[in-house]
């Protein structure tokens, strides 16, 4: 089905590389994503050097092929939306600047969308009644490079509460794998080994920071599994010496730690706005333990918890093409000299 306004989006933040057109604001036409997790799993992390080539490699046959599946002309489409912060630079600039050229070619309004706003927006296009019917919320933010909680009145209304001092969650998932000698990307693998863990096993710390804060630090918890698996005189030099078990019971115990800690700042915020829904988007909002904390915390609290599918929780263009229609109609366009940036609210 074609809407009335065809927003083409493209994400290129990290690693990786997607396109979607969405029509007005709710209906994915097609979305296609290229993901460069095999180029950066020897390094167990993202390398910028090889992200923003891998970008450019790919991008304009992703385009073609978005068209191909939308069944959507170029000159169709009515708006250009892409992410130009936070995230890395480099990266940034291939998504940053394949969309403005579209948009000076095809003399359509350039749209530039803040990529952490982009996730609450994706998880408002899984909300059943509409997106335009998902707020007001509170949106938490889980990925690999961001941890925020927002006061989200409407698509382009979201007020920060608070973020990571530290480490991002997904972050740490991430560093504690490596601690584990568990393979790239770090999350997925923590989630599998700790189904066979004990949650209890393990009393790993909880960083409340202030209570009645919304701001959160992974740091410590990531020193305390390192020492937890080395010992406290570092006698060990990494995890061999563990057997499987012992393994799954940290990756629970971790696990849990952090969960606890975004599930309840989270319902924290709902209560103290007294706002009944809550927005959860970003790569870590797959791990399926924090998925059902969520679940059980929120139906005992009476909050309406949106959480999106696996695919749209991870980056992706539909939700940049998606929070693009907003701007777009009303009338908030972008001039074709906008920079990057790595950082961002
Ligand atoms: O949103 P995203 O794709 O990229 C950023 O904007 O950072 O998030 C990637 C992060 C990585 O740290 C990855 O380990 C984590 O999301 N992640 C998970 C799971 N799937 C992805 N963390 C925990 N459990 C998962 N199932
Ligand atoms: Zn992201």
């Amino acid at each position: 089905m074609k809407g009335n306004t065809l927003i083409l989006g493209i994400e290129s933040s990290c690693d990786e590389t997607s396109v979607a057109i969405v029509a007005d604001g709710k209906d994915l036409l097609g979305c296609e994503v290229a993901s460069q997790i095999p180029l950066h799993a020897r390094f167990k992390g993202v390398v910028p050097e090889i992200a923003s080539r891998a970008h450019l490699e790919c991008i304009n046959t992703l385009l073609y092929e978005l068209m191909d599946t939308a069944g959507v002309g170029f000159k169709e489409i009515t708006a250009i939306s892409a992410v130009n912060r936070p995230g890395l630079v480099g990266s940034l600039l291939v998504g940053l600047t394949t969309a403005k050229t579209i948009s000076w070619v095809l003399e359509k309004p350039f749209i530039a969308i803040n990529h952490i706003h982009a996730h609450i927006y994706g998880a408002a296009m899984s909300y059943e009644k509409g997106p335009s019917s998902a707020f007001p919320a509170v949106g938490l933010v889980v990925s690999g490079g961001h941890t925020s909680i927002y006061k989200c009145i409407s698509p382009l209304d979201m007020e920060l509460l608070g973020s990571t001092q530290d480490d991002a969650a997904g972050e740490a998932f991430d560093k504690v794998a490596t601690i584990l000698d568990l393979p790239y990307p770090g999350g997925p693998a923590i989630d599998k080994l700790a189904r066979n863990g004990r949650a209890d096993a393990i009393n790993f710390p909880r960083t409340w920071l202030d209570r009645d804060r919304f701001d959160f630090s992974f740091s410590g918890i990531k020193t305390a599994v390192l020492y937890y698996v080395k010992g406290k005189d570092l006698s060990f030099p990494d995890s061999s010496h563990l057997t499987e078990q012992e393994k799954a019971d940290i990756a629970a115990s971790f696990q849990a730690a952090v969960v606890e800690v975004l599930v309840e700042k989270s319902i924290g915020a709902c209560k103290r706005y007294n706002i009944n829904r809550l927005l959860v988007g970003g790569g870590v909002a797959a791990n399926s333990f924090l998925r059902r904390e969520l679940v059980r915390r929120t139906a005992e609290e009476n909050i309406e918890l949106v959480l999106p599918d696996l695919r749209f929780c991870t980056d992706n263009a539909a939700m940049v093409a998606g929070l693009g229609y907003w701007r777009y109609i009303n009338g908030l366009f972008d001039p074709l000299d906008i920079d990057v940036s790595s950082v961002g609210e």
